[in-house]
């Protein structure tokens, strides 16, 4: 079944689908006809993110917000044990912290917020006897490949305490099954996600200063910052600046609904364990997403080549056959269209979701 197609309704638990890709992931569950409950403490989003997916889908979904940490709240939400039927079918696990350079100065609350939430959860589903779970990893966890394209075989390391978060979960899950094959779980790496819903209704709304790429470029693009510093010219690349992966957000949004359906093959069977890139396979370096960014935007995006930033590798890229062969899944987007639809969003909402806070707001007090 294509990626894209609606599949029988299941009832999914959304953590942190207030954010980037659980916004976009939230629209595509709907759509495909799935109910949806999201659980988020809104620490990096904003519901109006929600609402907005609410309106492209013509449908509702639940906001609860609340913290992962939260036992006796996912308690109640789950379900309580032993009596009845479970409340959800799967939970879809984005929440989390991502900044690699936050996580550097604070370890601890990236420890606490994403492994020890990401236990409070599986405690918790445990107990509700809710046994399906699709985990946000990240090709953080190869570390600094060996060679590319990367597979899912190669080995992990971990070179900050964000990494090495998405590291310790991704072992957690793996314990896990191994005491209770019961439990269907796939940990996702994801590649560089970028780009936007194509309504430019939904987008990556980043607090301050972007650390990503994609976002920085847009907002160059936009005036709101004058030059791109481009952190390295003397990789061993062919421009000789980073390769990245970027992969759509969209796209990634139904490998999530992939996994959903893989997962549920075996459905009262046993259990099943998937470990699966989510990316295109295609190498794109800093400048020519510079070069794409242009060219979509008609704007012209002005850069300085600085020093490396610490941590930074040469080249990340995936080899995304596993996806296409377990979930039958593959990117359908392209850079260009990637560029487009982060223009779109960007240029439509150039102060994010604060823009529609601050209209509600002021359409308030003149009412
Ligand atoms: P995001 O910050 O936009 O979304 C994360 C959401 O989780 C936010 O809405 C936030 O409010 C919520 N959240 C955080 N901690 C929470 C908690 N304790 N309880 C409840 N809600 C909480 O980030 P994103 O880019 O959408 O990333 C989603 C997931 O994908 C994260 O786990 C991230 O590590 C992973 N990931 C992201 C990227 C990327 O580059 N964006 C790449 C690989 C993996
Ligand atoms: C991409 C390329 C930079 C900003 C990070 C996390 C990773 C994952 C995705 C969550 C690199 C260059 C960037 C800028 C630049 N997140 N760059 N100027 O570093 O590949 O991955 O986000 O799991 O864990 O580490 O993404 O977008 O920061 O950088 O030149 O202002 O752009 O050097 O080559 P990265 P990125």
């Amino acid at each position: 079944m294509a990626a894209s197609e609606p599949s029988s309704g299941q009832r999914v638990l959304v953590t942190g689908g207030a954010g980037y890709i659980g916004s976009h992931t939230c629209l595509e569950l709907l759509q495909a006809g799935h109910s949806v409950t999201v659980l988020d403490n809104l620490c990096n989003s904003s519901p109006e993110s929600l609402k907005r997916v609410e309106s492209l889908a013509g449908r509702a979904l639940e906001l609860v917000q609340g913290d992962i940490r939260d036992f006796d709240l996912l308690r109640r939400l789950l379900g309580s044990p032993g009596g009845k039927q479970p409340a959800f079918d799967a939970v879809v696990h984005f929440a989390g912290l991502k900044a690699v350079g936050e996580s550097v100065a604070q370890p601890l609350a990236y420890f606490d917020n994403n492994v020890a939430g990401t236990v409070c959860l599986l405690r918790a589903m445990a107990e509700a006897a809710v046994k399906t779970l699709v985990f946000s990893s990240s090709a953080t966890v190869y570390g600094d490949p060996a060679s590319v394209p990367i597979s899912e075989d190669f080995s992990r390391s971990a070179t900050n305490p964000y990494g090495r978060s998405k590291l310790v979960i991704e072992d957690i899950l793996e314990d896990l099954y191994r005491s209770d094959p019961a439990w269907c779980i796939a940990r996702l790496r994801y590649f560089n996600p970028g780009g936007a819903h194509v309504s430019g209704l939904i987008g990556e709304d980043p607090q301050g200063t972007p650390n990503n790429l994609m976002p920085y470029v847009s907002q160059v693009a936009i005036g709101q910052r004058e030059c791109l510093q481009v952190f390295g010219g003397d990789y061993p690349t062919p421009d000789g600046t980073g390769v990245r992966d970027y992969i759509h957000v969209v796209d990634l949004a139904n490998g999530h609904l992939a996994a959903l359906r893989a997962l549920r093959q075996d459905d009262g069977q046993s259990g099943r364990f998937l470990t699966v890139n989510l990316g295109t396979g295609v190498g794109v370096s800093v400048l020519d997403l510079v070069k794409a960014f242009e060219r979509a935007s008609g704007r012209s995006v002005p850069c300085r080549v600085v020093a490396r930033r610490a941590g930074d590798v040469a080249a990340c890229y995936a080899n995304p056959a596993l996806a296409k062969t377990l979930l039958g899944w593959q990117a359908q987007r392209n850079l260009a269209d990637m560029c487009a639809d982060a223009w779109r969003w960007q240029s439509q909402n150039p102060q994010g979701y604060r823009q529609s806070a601050a209209q509600a707001h002021s359409d308030g007090a003149t009412r």
